[in-house]
């Protein structure tokens, strides 16, 4: 979706990099995250700043290949590395589909996935909290609360393309990523504001063992981007007047008013429904426009929506994936427009 709006950026968000340059492993050995390039750290304190939407003031930033990356680095940071028992890894249910696969995926004996927060018993866990949530676009709080109990919190889309921005997050973990600000998946670039110094260190060591940093190229070309988005509001007479958050949640705005005209008349799907929020922001008032559809089967005949929609060739991710039943099922927003528009005639086709 945001291939358009960077095309029509074209030169003023492009980057060239010289042979010479980058070619340390190290960026600034003065800061805990050694690795990360100045400019990028400052872009992202700037953006935040700019938004609303996060504190960085007196907060570390740790960078990572990805808030993948980060997310692992995060909870191996969050582990302590003599227990008797691995640490469980916990979120409320639907929870993104990643976070059980990246948990136990290398079978570490310091954590592993123990699935629903609001199903879990005991004192010492780490809660994934993500908001607004893949799948379903809510707004989560943590549902656990101990003294021993950790948080992760994945604000991959608190953005103001999908939600309106109420308040600047502040908790002791926060992912970031260009994947979902931005659109730049391809550049693997995501980062995490850090409250605690030997928790940073924590993943910063692991990121070190894990990849020795992080690309250097990656961090100068999202440095640019983040910057390109930030002139378009500190100084809106820049070459091009187009800014990026108008432009996510102008095209989201009309996507989602499509899509919940086509559910209606099909009569088979609902979708959820989000409150009105003033975004502090935009300062204006609206509905969330998430990254995803969550579609939910009403209808009793169709036990798994995710092969009934397949027969029509439309691919979405079961609710299997996200810890509920097969009723219902998530589609990407984000797509290009030519595919959201096939999805919008293959779904209509069913009215
Ligand atoms: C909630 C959430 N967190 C993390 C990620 C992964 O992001 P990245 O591309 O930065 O690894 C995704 C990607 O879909 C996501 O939806």
């Amino acid at each position: 979706m945001f291939e358009d709006f960077w095309a029509k950026k074209g030169e003023e968000a492009t980057v060239v990099i010289p042979g010479w340059q980058t070619l340390s492993y190290f960026s600034d050995v003065t800061n805990v995250c050694w690795f990360l390039e100045r400019d990028f750290g400052q872009e992202v304190r700037r953006l935040h700043k700019l938004v609303g939407n996060a504190v960085t003031e007196d907060r570390y930033i740790v960078i990572g290949t990805g808030s993948t990356q980060l997310y692992q680095a995060a909870v191996f940071a969050l582990s302590p590395p003599d227990a008797s028992e691995p640490m469980s890894v916990v979120s409320a249910v639907p929870y993104y589909s990643g976070y059980p696969m990246k948990t136990d995926y290398l079978r570490s004996g310091l954590f592993r996935w123990a699935g629903d927060a609001r199903a879990f018993k005991g004192e010492s866990y780490i809660e994934v909290v993500c908001s607004p949530n893949n799948p379903d676009g809510s707004m989560n709080k943590a549902v656990l609360n101990s003294e021993t109990g950790k948080t992760i919190h994945d604000l991959a889309y608190y953005w103001p393309q999908y939600t309106a921005i109420t308040e600047p997050a502040d908790h002791d973990i926060m992912l970031f990523t260009v994947s979902k600000s931005t659109g730049h998946a391809g550049t693997r670039l995501g980062w995490a504001i850090v409250k605690d110094p030997n928790i940073a260190k924590k993943m910063t060591k692991f990121i070190a063992m894990n990849t020795i940093g992080v690309s250097k190229d990656s961090q100068l070309r999202a440095a640019k981007i983040l910057k390109v988005i930030s002139d378009g509001y500190e100084h809106p007479n820049t070459k091009s007047s187009m800014r990026l958050f108008d432009f996510g949640r102008d095209r989201l705005a009309k996507r989602w008013e499509r899509l919940r005209e086509v559910v209606k008349a099909t009569k088979l799907f609902s979708l959820p429904e989000y409150p009105l929020e003033t975004c502090k922001f935009t300062r204006e008032k609206f509905a969330a426009y998430p990254a995803f559809a969550w579609l939910k089967c009403e209808k009793e005949e169709i036990e798994d929506c995710e092969s009934f929609l397949k027969k029509l060739k439309i691919q979405t991710r079961g609710g299997m994936h996200f810890g509920v039943d097969m009723k219902y099922v998530r589609v990407s927003m984000l797509d290009r427009e030519e595919t959201f528009k096939l999805f919008i005639e293959r779904l209509a086709s069913l009215a």
